[in-house]
């Protein structure tokens, strides 16, 4: 396949980039940035584009650029401290000029009949940032933009394939900034736009073939977007091979087990096995409040009911899969890696089950995995489904988690979600739920007294879940909200809008 490696020198560019690239139908992977011109090589890119980067390429521990890597005879982008090193690595000059570019510039095109600048405008906004600027191109490069502090904001070298911009065209705030890593990708690369859908799942669908030959496969179904459509296109490669495992733990919302049980057995008639172990969980959580045991004790029972069925019914699976995503795989070790720690997520699986996982999303950012999902026919909820805790309803019940109290929450949440559906905002919304707090509180309802539980509403905007804020519901959609809980949902009296941002906040409540 081809492919255009990005690679990454340490800003948070880099995804950004990648998501880009393949926004143009092209596939693109990011490596780090000390890795050797002759690994490089060995991927055999069709173009190369370098990112952008916190340091100044004259602080000593710059990352700097083998020059090697501009005689492969591959075209490459150097985008800010990309094209800065580009710019020193071949002879130009980098400075400092004194005038700081942040933010929205206007840029001025010398030579719109350029390799990157073709059918744009000559006069365009794009997005700086940064200290040092190209103030001299190398030798047989042409200067084809500039700014008015950027005096070569953008350079090319035809004949070699290389490229530089100083501003980030992968920023939404450069409005034509896709249309320039198109004229890289399409001309200066000679790429075409052949990365679709279609192509991802044909090819998952052959390398998932490849491996698994005959071989019976297992896959944790949770409800979850990633296992999901994992198990969906597993199932697309091998059919009934493929065994999927459902433990239903009795900790996920309103039709959740029943949208599983319709969507895999019946409409994709994939091989399901659905473990009902609601009371099993239950009796374990009985008279557990402190959070992470809860945690702990979902997980443990998770991986014995696991076993069990392996035991019995999985014996000759040889592989296991597992919805890992592309994120998780460039940021293994650092971020990710105390996200998933904290959580101690539901799906770790048994040690001693001897299986090889097959990854089949791997190489996908989200927002390609829904799209897989949407491909392969699962259905909107599923592929659109907000993050849910693998701990399930558990981790939003302050408190004993009961039979009645999971009711209770249960009931309100669905209220909350159905109401945000209606009011059309789901879309802007990260997550929306009911929390269901240990505290009870007097109210009156017709001539009685009442003395219930209050349900407190969540709901969230953010980009990734590390930080959030809270989402600002028209006050229509509170009322609705607060008023059908409390007329409909026995039990409670009252509903409170949390108002905190995260941090200092958490996003759930446990
Ligand atoms: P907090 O509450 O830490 O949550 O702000 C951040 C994001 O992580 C989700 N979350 C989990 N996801 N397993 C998961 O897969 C878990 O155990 C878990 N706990 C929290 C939470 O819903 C939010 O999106």
């Amino acid at each position: 396949m081809e492919k255009v490696l990005v690679v990454d020198y340490g800003a948070q560019y880099a995804q950004l980039i990648a998501r880009r690239v393949r926004e143009c139908h092209v596939y693109s992977e990011i490596v780090p940035h000390d890795k050797p011109v002759s690994e490089l090589a060995a991927e055999r890119p069709s173009g190369i584009i370098l990112s952008g980067g916190p340091k100044s390429v004259y602080s000593p521990d710059a990352p700097a650029v083998d020059p090697e890597l501009f005689d492969l005879d591959v075209p490459v982008l150097g985008i800010c401290y990309g094209q800065q090193a580009m710019a020193q690595a071949l002879g130009g000059d980098v400075a400092r000029t004194g005038v700081a570019e942040f933010g929205k510039t206007d840029l001025d095109v010398g030579e719109p009949a350029s390799t990157l600048f073709q059918e744009l405008p000559v006069e365009q906004r794009v997005w700086m940032s940064h200290n040092d600027a190209v103030v001299r191109a190398p030798e047989g490069f042409r200067a084809t933009a500039s700014t008015p502090a950027s005096p070569v904001a953008a350079f090319e070298n035809k004949e070699r394939g290389l490229y530089g911009v100083q501003f980030h065209p992968e920023v939404s705030h450069t409005p034509r900034g896709t249309d320039l890593l198109k004229n890289f990708l399409y001309d200066a690369c000679d790429l075409l736009p052949a990365w679709t859908m279609t192509s991802i799942i044909d090819s998952a669908v052959d390398s998932i073939r490849a491996l698994a030959g005959s071989e019976r496969i297992v896959c944790a179904l949770s409800g979850g977007v990633d296992s999901s459509v994992a198990a969906a296109l597993v199932h697309r490669a091998v059919g009934r091979q493929l065994t999927c495992v459902f433990v239903d733990h009795g900790l996920l919302r309103e039709g959740e087990a029943d949208q599983v049980e319709e969507t895999f057995r019946r409409h994709l008639e994939v091989d399901l096995i659905h473990v009902k172990a609601a009371d099993r969980f239950l009796e374990r959580l009985a008279g557990v409040t402190d959070p992470e045991r809860k945690r702990r004790i979902i997980g443990e029972t998770f991986i014995r009911v696991f076993e069990e069925v392996a035991r019995d019914d999985l014996e000759d699976a040889r592989f296991l899969v597992q919805g890992t995503l592309y994120p998780d795989v460039i940021e293994s070790g650092t971020r990710d890696a105390a996200r998933i720690k904290s959580h101690h997520n539901v799906g770790g699986l048994p040690a001693d089950m001897k299986l090889t996982l097959i990854e089949p999303l791997r190489n996908l950012f989200k927002d390609e995995v829904r799209r897989v999902g949407e491909e392969l026919g699962l259905p909107e909820e599923i592929v659109w489904r907000q993050p849910f805790p693998g701990p399930g309803l558990a981790v939003r019940i302050v408190g004993d988690v009961t039979g009645e109290r999971l009711a209770i929450l249960r009931s309100a949440d669905a209220i909350v979600l159905e109401e945000v559906k209606r009011a059309g905002i789901a879309g802007d919304i990260w997550q929306s739920f009911a929390v269901l707090p240990a505290v009870r509180s007097v109210g009156v309802m017709g001539d009685e007294r009442t003395y219930g539980y209050p349900i407190v509403l969540r709901a969230v905007t953010s980009e990734d879940a590390m930080t959030a804020d809270w989402a600002r519901l028209p006050y229509d959609l509170l009322e609705a909200i607060s008023s059908r809980i409390v007329n409909e949902v026995p039990g409670v009296n009252r509903v409170a809008y949390d108002i905190t941002s995260k941090p200092p906040g958490t996003i759930e409540w446990e």
